[in-house]
C-alpha cells in the first residue's frame, strides 16, 4: 500500500484538512498529516478545518494533534506533499539527499493558509480539487504499472 503525508507549517489547518478529504476519497492508501514545524506541537486541529469537516460531513479524528515531521518519516512514506511552496522548500531542506525524490507539491498554486486568510472555504475547495487530482494521479500511476 503506498503512503502519503500531506504537509504543512503547522498541521493544524491544511494538512490535516488534505488527510481527512483525501481518506473521504479513498481508503486504498496509507494516509496522514504533519508539520514542518514544531510550532503546534501536541496542539487539535484548528476549529475552522474542524468546522469544515462538520459542514461537509467529513469523518475525521477529533483527538488528532499536530505533529513535526521526523527522520523516520522521511523514510517510511512514498510521497511527502508540501501544501504550499515554503513547505516544499522547507522539507528540501530537512529531507537527507537520498529521499529527496519523495518531496511533492501537492498543488500548482499554494494551498492558501487559513491561518492568516481566516477562509477556511476557500481552503477547503483548493483542498478537495488537489485531493481528486492526486487520486487520478496515483490511481493513474498503479494502472501504468509504477508500483
Ligand atoms: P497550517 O496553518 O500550516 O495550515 O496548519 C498554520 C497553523 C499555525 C501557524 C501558522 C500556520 N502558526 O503560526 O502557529
Amino acid at each position: 500500500m503506498k503512503k502519503l503525508v500531506f504537509i504543512c507549517l503547522g498541521n493544524i489547518c491544511r494538512s490535516p484538512m488534505a488527510e481527512f478529504v483525501m481518506k473521504s476519497m479513498t481508503s486504498d492508501y496509507q494516509i496522514e498529516s504533519r508539520a514542518t514545524s514544531s510550532w503546534e506541537h501536541g496542539n487539535p486541529i484548528h476549529k475552522g478545518t474542524q468546522g469544515i469537516f462538520q459542514q461537509y460531513q467529513i469523518p475525521y479524528e477529533k483527538g488528532k494533534t499536530s505533529l513535526q515531521i521526523g527522520r523516520e518519516d522521511f523514510e517510511a512514506f512514498d510521497y511527502i506533499i508540501g501544501m504550499d511552496a515554503s513547505n516544499v522548500s522547507d522539507l528540501r531542506q530537512m529531507c537527507p539527499a537520498d529521499l529527496q525524490h519523495k518531496i511533492y507539491s501537492f498543488a500548482s498554486e499554494s494551498v492558501p493558509d487559513p491561518w492568516y486568510t481566516g477562509d477556511f472555504e476557500e481552503t477547503y475547495l483548493r483542498v478537495q480539487e488537489g485531493c481528486r487530482a492526486w487520486l487520478e494521479r496515483l490511481e493513474k500511476e498503479s494502472e501504468d504499472g509504477k508500483s
